[in-house]
């Protein structure tokens, strides 16, 4: 698992999707740039969603509110006060960890030991199994589970009353248990705000300290009235937006799964307070199926419904998906009751109410929240996609089998040779398809080597002029999937094309 993801980092950035941030001074931790496929496909994905949510509800219309807002937002939400996590310090190694990361990592590891020594046993026994030493050995791995459980549970409860005490603690107990894991030099456990701090203004005196967004929700919070009116705006009603978030994670890793610097796509729908459950149930369905119609594979998902509730929730789910290190949150789909309005009235004094012909009543609506990473949804797209394929004959080919209609070229068109005006037609083909697609040209190497490249970059079509097109017009059109040629004529290849990548 740990080389198939290596496979996929090596992969977007020899492919031009993705590139460290500033690589020329040895990058910047947990920051990434798309590069010229990347963005494609990036583009693509936010495209797919926003047509979803904002041009096929006829009740959801999109906004742009701006990364800098009023720090008062930032009070109301709770995130200067609450939006922390526990970090902690090895004095030894100077490193600092989430602890609660750090917690679920000696977890694991105690699980993986306690397998270790069950296979080790099956060697060792081989044939004539020693069925006492086995079942002792399995023993250990239900031991360890259990423990593992246990201390999950505890780290909940910990985390839940803020106790960082008990964190620590938790943390050199597992390190008694698993000895081989480091150094028992800790600092105390604190609590660390994520959000990253800004000014507004030139003066050292009147500078104002602001904070970047750790999500793009607010600004529709603070612009429900404003939309709500001037769009005549009848609950049940969403606001859709897309946008950058910053969070100044203590641990970034998993390559763009969880980065300093990244876009949210959230959807807040307003609806009459009491009707919330009902709205939550078809918003956690609706998503999956959005996930679903991307044709990844409906194993590779599932739901995890949250005991333990923000403070603004009274029902929260994820959307987990396969990613290469495990399942792991995609999106998030909240309940997030009145919170957010109430609290954003109490500190601003403007109210936010609507009032509901039918019943012939203001009130403050609640709120159901879907909310997904831009990222996260390119690394599962992308990594679920890269393949290596055996051939019938025996070789292999790279291929990113992307759905059609996030690839981010839709067809590459490839003169077979560079002479006798066969370059001349294909650029005169693009020329024509240009206007409705992406289409890129390409007349180096030979042309097999040229199809390997368009599979890597996952083109869904490779267009070639050859000899005949002189006589009849006709070209092949190679399919990515399965390699087959067909004849067809030029004049088709829009509606063929089209038929496939269109969303
Ligand atoms: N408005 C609700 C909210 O922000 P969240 O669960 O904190 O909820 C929503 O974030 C989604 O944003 C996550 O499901 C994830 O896809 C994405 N996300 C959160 N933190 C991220 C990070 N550091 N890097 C990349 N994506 C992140």
């Amino acid at each position: 698992q740990e080389d198939i993801f290596k496979n996929v980092i090596s992969h977007a950035k020899e492919y031009g999707f993705i590139f460290p941030s500033s690589e020329i001074y040895d990058g910047l931790s947990a920051v990434y740039d798309y590069a010229q496929n990347g963005v494609e496909l990036k583009k693509n994905i936010r495209e797919y969603w926003w047509k979803s949510m904002v041009q096929l509800n006829d009740n959801i219309v999109g906004l742009d509110a701006s990364i800098l807002m009023h720090p008062t937002t930032w009070k109301a939400s709770g995130h200067v006060d609450a939006f922390n996590d526990p970090l902690i310090d090895n004095k030894d190694s100077k490193r600092r960890y989430r602890a609660d990361v750090l917690i679920e990592d000696y977890a694991e590891k105690l699980n993986v030991k306690a397998i270790k020594e069950v296979e080790k046993a099956k060697i060792r026994f081989g044939d004539a199994f020693n069925q006492a030493e086995f079942v002792s050995t399995n023993a250990r791995v239900v031991e360890y589970k259990a423990k593992e459980r246990e201390i999950l549970e505890r780290l909940g409860r910990s985390l839940g009353n803020e106790d960082l005490e008990d964190v620590k603690a938790l943390i050199e107990e597992l390190e008694i248990a698993c000895p081989e894991s480091g150094s028992r030099n800790w600092t105390e456990v604190r609590q660390f705000n994520l959000m990253f701090g800004t000014k507004l203004g030139a003066s050292a005196d009147t500078a104002m300290d602001l904070y970047l967004r750790p999500e793009t929700a607010q600004g529709i919070f603070v612009n429900f009235t404003n939309v709500q009116k001037s769009g005549r705006m009848k609950v049940p009603f969403g606001i859709a937006q897309t946008g950058k978030a910053f969070r100044n994670e203590i641990v970034a890793r998993q390559f763009i799964f969880r980065m300093r610097e990244f876009e949210q796509m959230e959807m807040q729908f307003f609806v009459r307070p009491g009707d919330e459950m009902k709205h939550y149930e078809f918003w956690k369905e609706t998503r999956l199926k959005w996930h679903l119609s991307l044709g990844l594979g409906k194993e590779n998902y599932r739901f995890h419904d949250h005991e333990k509730l923000a403070h603004y929730a009274n029902a929260a789910a994820d959307i987990e998906f396969d990613f290469p290190f495990g399942f792991k949150e995609l999106e998030g789909i909240h309940s997030r009751t009145d919170f957010d309005l109430k609290a954003h009235e109490k500190f601003s004094g403007r109210k936010l109410q609507y009032f509901d012909a039918e019943l012939n009543q203001n009130y403050v609506p609640y709120v159901v929240e879907t909310s997904v990473g831009l990222d996260r949804m390119f690394l599962a797209v992308f990594a679920t996609s890269l393949k290596e394929e055996t051939l019938e004959d025996g070789s292999t080919r790279t291929v990113l089998k992307l759905p059609s209609v996030l690839a981010p070229t839709k067809a590459a068109v490839l003169p077979l040779v560079k002479k006798d005006g066969l370059p001349d037609i294909a650029h005169k083909i693009i020329e024509d398809l240009k206007w409705d697609f992406n289409v890129a040209y390409d007349e180096k190497d030979a042309v097999g080597r040229r199809y390997r490249r368009q599979d890597a970059l996952g083109t869904p079509f490779c267009i070639t002029v050859d000899h005949q097109t002189i006589e009849d017009q006709t070209v092949t059109i190679r399919h990515r999937d399965t390699m087959k040629q067909d004849r067809v004529k030029i004049s088709e290849l829009k509606a063929i094309i089209d038929n496939e990548v269109s969303m």
